[in-house]
């Protein structure tokens, strides 16, 4: 297993290409299943969460091939991913194994697809991870709203989807993949849906354009109303996927934290308003071109308040990274994590580095310090591994992040991209 080593102290410079967005990325490739035929996405990620995907899908009789690849940048990497052509046209399989669910949860979203074009599904249910018990009640709850039978048998979910058919659905709380495997279902459901407090993040925008592309009939796109009539086929398409709007804001703390000067090339700005908001009140000072972000070195960092909630609000998976920033700020910041009940684990790792941080259930009260000091650290999740990451980059000596799969499964060319920017940084065996 590798490690990160960071030499911590050395302000980033220069730009940084952000890439496609994973959280788009991942139910836009299951919802390739709805449409027999190939398909071509564009900005696709390179990360272990969409090899993942592959095999997932492949399982299921879905054939991948990768175009060629866009001419590299910095010194030859190419941040762009080449096209990533998928044929679906022979299926030959309609369940999700216990073997990637448990190593993937977003494994989940092939459910809705499958019950919308096969009319049944198998899928291992997923069970909690290490930021939360994360049911996925909901998804069921709108299945069988829409006609679907559902058992549970061996920790399996089964559905039987013979009688598919339009509903009224309301959330009790937005939830963003239980959205997109409600309206990956009902788009060949018989009748019209609609979805009521629907997830209304960019990237649940990004899978409705996609199906609209494929043919689909969707209504309310963006908003937390989705209507969805259902339509007899769709057909295959070619489709580019938005960038990450939580790589970017992840890139913006580490220039902020190392008063560095940045542009984030390719950055998805309107969907970056929450968390560019707190980076000015923070005192960093940011100017945006179409397309192109950049965080200029400020004077010292002011502590702020942040609240995660569901979009537009502050994003729950740019709350460690935050909190990493407000680790160096003048003042306290209070943190409060609404959506997830145990997304603090990072606050362990970050003090090892010398950060003043005390929770106290939800909330996280950290008080800036005037440095960090490098020291090993691991983390237990994607995000969290992001903040750790950030943090070394300002602190004082050495930090070597342990577990770096977690970052391998949302973060392409992470190292690299650092290391384009001037970062001390290196990954090695652990
Ligand atoms: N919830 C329920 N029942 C359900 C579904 C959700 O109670 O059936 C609750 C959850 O427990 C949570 C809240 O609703 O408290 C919101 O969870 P949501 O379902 O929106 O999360 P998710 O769809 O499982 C996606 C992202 C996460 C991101 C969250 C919140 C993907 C593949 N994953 O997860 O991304 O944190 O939305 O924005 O889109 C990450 O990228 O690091 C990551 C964890």
């Amino acid at each position: 297993m590798d490690k990160i080593v960071i030499e911590g102290g050395v302000p980033l410079h220069g730009d940084v290409m952000i890439s496609g967005a994973k959280n788009a990325a991942l139910p836009i490739m299951a919802a390739t299943l709805l449409a027999p035929g190939e398909h071509t996405l564009i900005n696709v990620p390179p990360l272990a969460d969409i090899r993942t995907t592959k095999r997932l899908l492949g399982e299921m009789g879905v054939a991948f091939q990768e175009g060629e690849a866009p001419p590299g940048e910095s010194g030859g990497v190419p941040w762009e991913a080449p096209p990533l052509r998928v044929d679906t046209s022979n299926l030959s399989g309609w369940e999700a194994s216990y073997d990637l669910v448990k190593t993937m949860r977003a494994s989940v979203l092939v459910l809705g697809p499958l019950v919308g074009r096969e009319r049944r599904a198998r899928v291992s249910m997923p069970g909690g991870c290490a930021i939360g018990a994360r049911p996925i009640n909901l998804h069921l709850k709108g299945l069988e709203a829409m006609g679907v039978k559902i058992s549970l048998h061996q920790g399996y979910v089964e559905a039987d989807a013979k009688r598919l058919k339009g509903a009224e659905i309301y959330f009790e709380t937005p939830t963003v993949t239980g959205t997109e495997n409600l309206m990956m279902a009902a788009v060949l459901a018989k009748g019209t849906t609609r979805l009521k407090n629907a997830a209304m993040e960019p990237e649940v925008g990004d899978l409705a354009r996609f199906l609209v592309s494929m043919g689909a009939r969707i209504e309310g796109i963006d908003t937390d109303i989705l209507i969805i009539h259902g339509v007899k086929e769709l057909r295959p398409s070619t489709y580019t996927i938005m960038s990450d709007r939580i790589e970017a804001g992840t890139y913006m703390a580490a220039a902020a934290i190392t008063k560095g000067e940045v542009t984030l090339v390719n950055a998805p700005i309107p969907h970056l308003t929450a968390i560019m908001g707190k980076f000015i009140e923070a005192g960093v000072p940011l100017t945006v071109e179409p397309g192109r972000l950049m965080v200029h070195p400020g004077g010292s960092l002011t502590g702020v308040d942040i609240r995660t909630l569901p979009y537009p609000g502050f994003p729950t998976d740019m709350q460690a990274q935050f909190m990493a920033l407000m680790s160096l700020a003048r003042g306290a910041s209070v943190i409060t994590e609404t959506i997830f009940e145990n997304r603090f684990m990072h606050v362990s790792e970050l003090r090892r580095l010398g950060a003043d941080i005390n929770v106290s259930g939800n909330l996280a009260v950290v008080r800036g310090r005037r440095q960090l000091q490098g020291a090993p650290v691991m983390a237990t999740d994607l995000r969290a591994s992001a903040s750790l990451i950030i943090a070394g980059l300002a602190a004082q000596g050495t930090t070597e992040v342990l577990r770096v799969y977690h970052l391998d499964r949302g973060y392409a060319h992470l190292v690299e991209k650092l290391s384009a920017l001037g970062a001390r940084i290196k990954r090695m065996p652990a």
